[in-house]
């Protein structure tokens, strides 16, 4: 039987050409690849010079976070509220900047951060909020937005899971000081592994050059024409972040594609929740799937049978995936500061992703959809 994996890469003819193509030019650094990404995803996010706002690619989602961070002068002794229900990077690149995560709980039916529950955590250690937008879902932005406004303290919105979605219209990327996106293998674009900031003001923009080449003041336009220059300062900490050719030019050929991406998941979305959600012990979300760019979909076993779903699943051909375990429960983070987390602890227990993948057949979706209908 066809074992359905829970991500599976839209790699085509063009992908492969790209990457040649790339491969063929000899300049394997940070070269004009990497600027026509930027142009795409600027592309897809409707940034210009008129709103300020410019795209930095870098390595992963891991390096923007961690970036993002230190532009915003994270440090020692600072504290970042995080959803506990978030992934491993956001936590490792709090930590990276020697700052500590505070874990703050999810709204139940969104599953992305409870907005009412930061403001019971901030205090005078705050430095940042971090709100990511899950699955299928996007945060409450709007009352991210007044709380940054009336606290002085910035969002840095973590958007690995959005890119290509749309809030109250307007395309994600738009919404606060810093966004991040990841690319890595798993995401709706992959670059293999690749990672985006975009951030307001030219003045932020130079910074970002620098800090992602190892702190060398290299000019980002020369290098963009696939050469160097052999004299630059180094003013400040920098780290081996930026993005290579090879993974922009893959990244560039996904962004083509990505309105059939996008139609080709919300498709499946749809038949999922039309499918799935008359099954009582079973919850199947249902978002607004015609404004997002669905990564995963998620369902929750309300009858504390997860593990035996997951098991029949897997029997049936199907793999699924647990996103994520919660973050207070990691030996690492295990003294951090938290709120109740009482959803994030609901949830954890419940949560299962199917696969969702770009042009999934529909033999594939029959399968997954009668592995779980044929649970009970
Ligand atoms: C919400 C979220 N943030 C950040 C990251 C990190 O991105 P990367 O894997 O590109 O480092 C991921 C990766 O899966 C993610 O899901």
């Amino acid at each position: 039987m066809n074992q359905i994996p829970v991500f599976k890469p839209l790699i085509e003819r063009e992908e492969i050409a790209a990457a040649v193509e790339s491969l063929e030019l000899g300049w394997l650094g940070m070269g004009s690849y990497v600027k026509q990404f930027e142009e795409a995803v600027a592309g897809v996010c409707q940034l210009s010079p008129d709103n300020n706002k410019y795209v930095v690619a870098v390595s992963t989602g891991h390096a923007a976070l961690h970036l993002s961070l230190l532009m915003m002068d994270v440090g020692p002794g600072d504290e970042v509220i995080t959803p506990s229900f978030n992934n491993a990077a956001d936590f490792q690149a709090i930590r990276a900047c020697g700052a500590e995560p505070v874990f703050v709980d999810i709204v139940e039916n969104t599953l992305c951060i409870d907005t009412y529950k930061v403001e019971e955590l901030i205090t005078d250690k705050t430095k940042c909020i971090i709100a990511m937008d899950y699955d299928i879902f996007l945060c409450d932005h709007d009352s991210l937005l007044e709380i940054s406004r009336r606290t002085g303290i910035p969002v840095l919105h973590d958007a690995a899971h959005s890119f290509g979605s749309s809030y109250k219209g307007r395309p994600i990327g738009n919404q606060h000081q810093y966004t991040m996106f990841s690319f890595d293998p798993v995401k709706t674009i992959t670059c293999i592994d690749g990672g985006a900031i975009i951030v307001r003001g030219e003045d932020a923009v130079k910074r970002l050059h620098a800090k992602r080449l190892i702190g060398m003041t290299q000019p980002a336009a020369q290098m963009y024409t696939n050469s160097r220059a052999w004299n630059y300062d180094m003013e400040e900490l920098g780290f081996r972040y930026h993005m290579a050719n090879l993974h922009a030019a893959i990244g560039v050929a996904q962004i083509k594609k990505i309105d059939e991406i996008r139609r080709t998941r919300q498709e499946t979305c749809n038949r999922y929740h039309e499918e799935l959600s008359n099954i009582d012990w079973l919850d199947v979300p249902k978002a607004e799937f015609e404004s997002v760019n669905p990564f995963l979909f998620y369902v929750r076993a309300l009858n504390g049978e997860r593990a035996e779903l997951q098991e029949h699943m897997k029997r049936h051909g199907v793999d699924t995936g647990i996103h994520w375990q919660a973050g207070h429960s990691f030996s690492f983070l295990k003294d951090c500061r938290s709120g109740s987390l009482e959803v994030t602890e609901r949830i954890v227990e419940q949560i299962l992703s199917l696969p969702l993948h770009s042009k999934m057949s529909n033999s594939d979706l029959d399968q997954i959809i009668h592995s779980v209908r044929s649970f009970k």
